[in-house]
């Protein structure tokens, strides 16, 4: 892989006026949903259980979600309608093999019909295995912190890859391992709903071999087949940014960093083809932050916008992550999420405006990154927050599954046109 140029400093700042640019012909624009995040209907996964505990904080239920199960096609011509080039889903491992060793071939047949019409309809799919929820049989023995994920994920991958690889040339294996571990094994926030220092940093090593695994397994049986995929992980990776310039702020911010994401890159970039990076806001770290808690609530700096969750918006992160990426590590970059919480749709377009400028930037000083995944698609059931975070280009009424383009939308759809913002766009959208 060709390491990508030292970059010159950019001048950052959101508060920029809006100018044009383009992005490359072959740089790939596209939207991002998860499985158990659009489908419904399945009663068969950690999620679902964790819905019928009451764990969800608007009462809302994994099970209706967007229908997407039974609306795979009309998903689609929404995407076509968008006019994007790729599409990030995940595959539903709790379908695929809904008891331990046993596959589930009609589950198969529909992604692989699923995948067949995005790739007709001359959307490129990119493949995610895991993310964040599993099978109740997984769930019951062991999960992730049990030394039988390297292999249980192995059979599945190899079983996914032998089955609907030869449509496939992009894989995420796993979905923010750091986030997933945090909420799920450190804070028991989420399903398994453990609160173990130890459990975290076991599972952190389990990912790694099973990304390792799952690497070996993927690249292999494509090889066999003449096909050369791409294999990364999608890594939620924030700006950690000191409270003041004192060196005890400075030292948590950095243990944060190295406790949340370094060590998950570190150990799984050997084993990727490319970095997917998950960027959605920063968080600004005192000496006194509980790195156990620091986690889930956000310390936002005072004069700076939030999106509906109290998430910052800062675009710059996006440059600062990806350029320090380019300087650690030799592999290319695919913004494999990147989006906002904003039920009135006020401060979308300018949000994706903003951080896809950044992306423009760093591409034209010659950063090596290969695509834009925006989270996402639609509406969609938001883990704890149910169904009231609304992060869609397309918004969702959950009562009817009626699916109406928003405003910032239309702006992606003109992006994605255009391959770039013109002047006409900002006119028409950012002014
Ligand atoms: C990311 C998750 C994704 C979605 C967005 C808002 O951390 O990967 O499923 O919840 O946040």
């Amino acid at each position: 892989m060709v390491r990508p140029a030292p970059l010159p400093e950019i001048p950052l700042g959101h508060d920029r006026p809006p100018a044009p640019f383009s992005l490359p012909d072959n740089f790939q624009l596209g939207t991002a949903t998860a499985s158990l995040q659009i489908e419904g209907g399945d009663r068969n996964n950690s999620w679902f259980r964790w819905c019928e505990r009451g764990r969800i904080k608007d009462g809302s239920h994994c099970l209706r979600a967007c229908d997407h199960w039974n609306r795979v096609a009309a998903d689609i011509e929404l995407q076509k309608a968008l006019g994007v080039t790729a599409y990030r889903m995940s595959l539903e491992w709790s379908r695929i093999e809904p008891r331990e060793g046993t596959f589930d071939e009609e589950a198969i047949a529909l992604y692989r019909e699923e995948l067949t019409a995005l790739r007709k309809a001359g959307i490129t799919p990119m493949v995610t295995l895991h993310h964040f929820s599993n099978p109740l049989w997984l769930e019951d023995s062991g999960g992730w912190t049990a030394a039988s994920i390297v292999d249980r994920f192995g059979r599945y991958t190899a079983r996914v890859a032998e089955t609907l690889g030869d449509l496939v040339d992009h894989w995420v294996t796993i979905n923010e391992p750091n986030v997933y571990l945090a909420f799920g094994y450190l804070f028991g926030e989420w399903p398994p709903g453990k609160r173990s220092p130890s459990a975290y940093f076991t599972g952190a090593r389990r990912v790694a071999a099973a990304h390792e695994e799952a690497y070996r397994l993927i690249h292999a049986i494509s090889d066999a087949r003449g096909q050369h995929p791409m294999v990364g992980i999608a890594h939620h990776l924030r700006v950690y940014d000191p409270a003041t310039p004192e060196r005890p702020d400075k030292r948590a911010a950095a243990r944060l960093q190295r406790l949340f994401q370094d060590i998950f890159l570190d150990r799984t970039v050997p084993f990727s083809d490319f970095i997917g990076v998950n960027y959605y806001s920063r968080d600004i770290v005192a000496r006194s932050a509980n790195p156990f808690t620091a986690f889930t609530r956000r310390s936002v700096k005072a004069d700076r916008r939030v999106n509906d969750l109290g998430w910052e918006i800062y675009p710059e992160g996006l440059s600062r992550i990806c350029t320090q990426l380019g300087q650690r590590y030799t592999l290319p970059l695919v913004i494999t999420e990147n989006g906002i919480a904003d039920a009135g749709d006020t401060l979308r377009s300018r949000y994706l405006y903003d951080h896809l400028r950044e992306v423009a930037d760093l591409v034209s000083s010659g950063a090596d990154i290969r695509g834009y995944f925006h989270w996402s698609l639609m509406d969609n059931f938001e883990w704890l927050e149910g169904e009231s975070a609304r992060f869609g280009l397309y918004a969702v009424d959950y009562e009817t599954q009626q699916r109406t383009l928003r405003r910032s939308g239309e702006f992606y759809q003109a992006i994605c046109r255009d391959r770039g913002v013109t002047r006409k766009s900002i006119r028409e959208y950012l002014e």
